[in-house]
């Protein structure tokens, strides 16, 4: 594995360590692999991609519990490496404009689509409805409050994919997903 990339993750790794919010370790790891995959035959430039996973949630609010627009520590992460000043900047770029929260959207470069359909295919499929019940029982909520969550963004993810090979990987999750919805529905009626 190529220096850059194993350096990220030791940094990453000491980041988001006694994290129970859904972005510990674990979930970047899965995300890294989903990328993978959406990468395999993708002309672009894979090394922004992958460091900008590795990096997507050390400012995370949930995380960092500091509000800011701007991810002062992957920046000031990167800024210890050799990139140059372009590929710093578009990485950054992508974990600004990435989430599903985020208001007044700007438009992200193919790299930051692959980014960004990675980390929403980890809220699909099984994995993804752990992370919701554990992220609502996290913050004290109760079960049926965790559940909006499906309305409010879990079930809209999948057409929101921005990539073909994304939505090939996701459908058996977002099928998932959707049995998972409507049998719940019916059990707390
Ligand atoms: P993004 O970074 O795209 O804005 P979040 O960090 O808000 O996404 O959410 C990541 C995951 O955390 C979600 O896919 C979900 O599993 C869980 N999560 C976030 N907000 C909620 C919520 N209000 N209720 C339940 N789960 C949540
Ligand atoms: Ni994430």
């Amino acid at each position: 594995m190529e220096q850059l990339i194993k350096d990220a993750w030791s940094f990453a790794e000491i980041q988001l360590k006694n994290e129970y919010s859904g972005h510990d370790i674990q979930h970047i790891k899965r995300v890294y692999r989903i990328g993978e995959s959406i990468l395999k035959k993708a002309k672009c430039n894979h090394l922004a991609v992958k460091l900008a996973i590795i990096l997507h949630d050390v400012d995370d609010y949930k995380v960092t519990k500091i509000k800011t627009d701007d991810c002062i520590r992957a920046r000031e992460y990167l800024n210890t490496t050799n990139l140059d000043n372009e590929t710093i900047e578009h990485i950054c770029y992508i974990i600004n404009n990435m989430s599903f929260s985020k208001k007044d959207k700007k438009e992200l470069s193919y790299e930051g689509m692959i980014v960004q359909d990675a980390d929403r295919i980890d809220a699909l499929g099984a994995v993804g409805i752990a992370r919701t019940f554990q992220f609502g029982g996290q913050n004290n909520r109760e079960m049926y409050n965790s559940f909006e969550h499906f309305d409010e963004k879990l079930i809209k993810l999948y057409d929101m994919l921005n990539t073909k090979e994304a939505k090939e990987i996701a459908l058996p999750r977002h099928e998932f997903l959707m049995s998972f919805y409507n049998q719940f529905k019916i059990e707390w009626e």
